[in-house]
C-alpha cells in the first residue's frame, strides 16, 4: 500500500536530484492519518496539538495547522517554529519538565492555551513571570497516573518514579494553591504515559483516574475546562498506517458527556507513517558470519534502532540481483550500534543501489545530529502522484561550524 504514496520511480527521482540521504514525506499520508484521528474522535470533538517534537518540519506542521489542529510543544525553539508554521497560539500548549523562565515568558506574551506545568517550583516560576508581565498564566498540571503503558523504558512517562509530572496529591495541592493565586488560572489537567503505546487499556485506566480527581477537584470549588490526555499512540513495527480508533473508544469511553474539553497531543501515529529515508548503497561486505550493507546514512540521521532497538521496514527500492540473503544495514558512524536495520532479508543491492526505510517520518530527522561531522540530511515533500519538493537543503560542511566563534 505505501508504495502507492512513495512510488519507486518518484523516489529515484527524489534521490537523484537532491542526492542521499534525504527524508522524504508524503503529504497525502500526513493528511490521511490527521483525518483518522478526526473520524476516529468525531463524537468527542476535542483538540488536536500535533506533539511537535516528533517531527517539527514547517512544511508538515502547516499542513497540521490548515486542518485546524494546535500544537504541543516542549520548549522556546518549538514554539518559535510553531508560530512560523502557522499554529495559532490559542491551540499551542507548553509541555516539558525543565522549561526555563524565558521560555515561560515567551510562552505567555505569545498568549498560549496553556502551560502544562510539571512541578511546584515550575508552578511558582510560572506566578513570577505572569505577576512580572502583569497577566494570568493558564495553567494545567501534569499528572502522574501510575500507569505502565508496556513500552520501551526510554519512553515510559507515566509511571512513578519517573521524572515527569506530579502525583495526584501533590497535583491537589498546587491547584488549591494555584487557585488562590492572582496570577494564575488553573484550567487543565494532563498525563503523557509514554511513546509507542499498543493498547488503549492503559490510556481507559489514566483516564479514569483523571477524571475521578477532576470530579475531586469540583467539589473543592476548581472547576477545570481542559482534559488532556497526551500523545503517544503507536505505529506497529512494520505497518503502514496507524488507527486511532481503539485509542478513541477508550478515551470516549471516560469523558463523552462530562462537558470536558478532550485534548490529544498525537506526534509519532501521525509523522511516523508519513515518512521514508532514502539512503544509497555505499559498499557489500562479509564480516564473519554477517552480510553488511553499508549505506550513507547513518545513527546521526536515524538514531531509533540504536537508542531504542527500533525496526523500520527496509526496501530496495530497485530490484536486486539473485536470491535473497539476509543483511545487516550499517552506516559509515564509528560506532557498532551504527545500524538501521537489523537481519533484513533483500536481493542483493548493486552498489549505489537505492534503500527505502519506512516509518521513519516521526523522531527521524527531528532526533537527528551532525555527530561525526555529517551534515544533516536533506527533506522532501511528495505533493501529488508525481510531484514533489524540497523542503529543507542538505547542510554543508560550512553548516558544520557556522555558530563556531
Ligand atoms: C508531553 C508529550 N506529549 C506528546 C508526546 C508525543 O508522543 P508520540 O509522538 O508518541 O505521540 C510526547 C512524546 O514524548 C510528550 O512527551
Amino acid at each position: 500500500m505505501l508504495s502507492k504514496y512513495f512510488k519507486p520511480s518518484l523516489l529515484e527521482k527524489i534521490a537523484e536530484s537532491a542526492g542521499t540521504p534525504v527524508y522524504v514525506y508524503s503529504a497525502a499520508v500526513f493528511l490521511k492519518q490527521i483525518t483518522a484521528y478526526k473520524k476516529a474522535f468525531s463524537s468527542l470533538g476535542p483538540l488536536f496539538c500535533y506533539a511537535m517534537k516528533a517531527n517539527s518540519s514547517a512544511a508538515l506542521c502547516g499542513l497540521a495547522a490548515r486542518e485546524g489542529w494546535g500544537a504541543d510543544v516542549v520548549s522556546g525553539g518549538e514554539l518559535y517554529r510553531a508560530l512560523k508554521a502557522g499554529f495559532r497560539p490559542e491551540k499551542i500548549i507548553l509541555s516539558g519538565v525543565g522549561k526555563t523562565p524565558a521560555e515561560l515568558e515567551y510562552a505567555l506574551k505569545a498568549g498560549i492555551l496553556f502551560i502544562n506545568a510539571e512541578s511546584f517550583e515550575e508552578v511558582q516560576e510560572i506566578e513570577r513571570v505572569a505577576a512580572r508581565l502583569k497577566v494570568r498564566a493558564p495553567l494545567s498540571l501534569r499528572i502522574n497516573p501510575d500507569v505502565d503503558p508496556h513500552t520501551h523504558k526510554y519512553i515510559t512517562t507515566g509511571k512513578l518514579g519517573s521524572k515527569f509530572g506530579v502525583t495526584f496529591e501533590e497535583a491537589q495541592k498546587i491547584y488549591l494553591y494555584a487557585a488562590e493565586s492572582e496570577c494564575l488560572r488553573p484550567v487543565g489537567a494532563q498525563f503523557h504515559i509514554g511513546s509507542q503505546v499498543h493498547s488503549a487499556a492503559p490510556y481507559a485506566l489514566a483516564a479514569r483516574r483523571l477524571a475521578a480527581f477532576m470530579l475531586k477537584l469540583a467539589s473543592r470549588g476548581i472547576n477545570l475546562k481542559y482534559a488532556d490526555v497526551g500523545g503517544g499512540w503507536g505505529v506497529k513495527e512494520g505497518a503502514e498506517m496507524s488507527d486511532p480508533a481503539p485509542l478513541a473508544r477508550a478515551v470516549a469511553g471516560v469523558f463523552a458527556g462530562t462537558g470536558l474539553k478532550v485534548i490529544l497531543e498525537p506526534g509519532r501515529s501521525v509523522s511516523a507513517p508519513a515518512g521514508a529515508l532514502l539512503t544509497r548503497v555505499i559498499y557489500r561486505k562479509r564480516g564473519g558470519h554477517k552480510n553488511f550493507i553499508v549505506v550513507d546514512a547513518a545513527m546521526n540521521d536515524l538514531i531509533r534502532p540504536a537508542l531504542y532497538g527500533a525496526k523500520h521496514p527496509v526496501a530496495l527500492v530497485g530490484r536486486g540481483r539473485g536470491p535473497e540473503k539476509i543483511y545487516d544495514i550499517v552506516g559509515p558512524v564509528c560506532e557498532t550500534g551504527d545500524f538501521l536495520a537489523e537481519g533484513v532479508r533483500l536481493r542483493e543491492p548493486a552498489a549505489g543501489s537505492l534503500l527505502a526505510v519506512y516509518s521513519a517520518g516521526a523522531y527521524g530527522f527531528s532526533m537527528s545530529s551532525q555527530y561525526n561531522s555529517r551534515p544533516r540530511a536533506a527533506e522532501a515533500l511528495i505533493t501529488g502522484a508525481s510531484s514533489w519538493r524540497l523542503i529543507r537543503r542538505r547542510e554543508t560542511y560550512k553548516d558544520l561550524v557556522a555558530a563556531e566563534l
